[in-house]
């Protein structure tokens, strides 16, 4: 099953703003990408111009699902996940007083999921025990690490081929961003996803990252390609590192 992304020269802007100027990425078939950067540096732009939240203003996003290649600029957000796209969005956007169960079912809107849902369901509950023993809790009452199991599980919900996942770091206590981005891996391996990452936590991310690329000011400053790269790279070192 093949799914990857080609970004193009992506500009985008929020009014008078420019978020993003030509950003050019790509993410093979299988690999996890990480997108690092520190905040304010386009990379929640990026995520929601691929999930065509944000309409960009040149360039071309292109994903290429099981055979087919798809422009995705111009398409509604609907249109790219029922492609196979899914995104995690950064804060994790759950509905708090709906329960652990209420909220994975929400993801599963997806023509294909629905279909799947008995076994999307088992497949998030085998990934993330804890959740289905707090199947009926309502999310708002859960801990920040379990309420990022909820936002994966959602996503998982619609059955991607390609996931992308919006800074899964923020706001947890160390444990448990090592916890989460292990998941990450771990599902990716499951599922046969291939994975976008974005992520500040430069350590973390390169733990289960194949390569990345380092945004800054909206531009691709840097690109790594291997975890051990990224670490050698002089941005890398000043920004993240504080070498
Ligand atoms: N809704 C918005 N309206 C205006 N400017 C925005 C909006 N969202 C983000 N920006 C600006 O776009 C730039 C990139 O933001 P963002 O993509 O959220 O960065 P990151 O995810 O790397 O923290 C920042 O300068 C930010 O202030
Ligand atoms: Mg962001």
């Amino acid at each position: 099953m093949a799914a990857s992304l080609l970004i193009e020269d992506v500009d985008a802007a929020y009014g008078a703003v420019r978020a993003l100027d030509g950003v050019s990425l790509k993410v093979a078939t299988g690999e996890t990408v990480a997108l690092l950067g520190t905040n304010g540096n386009g990379k929640t732009t990026l995520m929601r111009c691929i999930l065509g939240l944000l309409r960009p203003t040149r360039g071309r996003i292109i994903a290429t699902i099981d055979g087919q290649t798809t422009d995705l600029i111009g398409r509604s957000p609907e249109d790219i996940v029922n492609l196979g796209i899914a995104l995690v969005p950064e804060g994790r956007r759950l509905f708090p007083r709906l329960s652990v169960e209420e909220n994975l079912l929400l993801g599963a809107y997806r023509r294909a999921a629905r279909a799947a849902i008995p076994r999307n369901l088992e497949f998030c509950y085998d990934a993330f025990p804890r959740l289905k023993e707090r199947r009926a809790q309502p999310v708002g009452s859960m801990s920040g690490g379990e309420q990022q199991m909820v936002a994966l599980g959602r996503a998982v919900m619609c059955a991607p081929k390609i996931l992308l996942v919006d800074e899964p770091s923020v706001g947890l206590a160390p444990i448990l961003v090592a916890r989460t981005i292990e998941k990450i891996a771990e599902l990716k391996e499951k599922l046969g996803l291939t994975v976008l990452m974005a992520e500040q936590n430069f350590h973390q991310a390169i733990r289960i990252a194949d390569r990345g690329y380092v945004l800054v000011h909206g531009r691709v400053e840097f690109q790594g390609d291997s975890p051990a790269a990224l670490g050698d790279s002089d941005l890398v070192r000043k920004f993240y590192l504080g070498l």
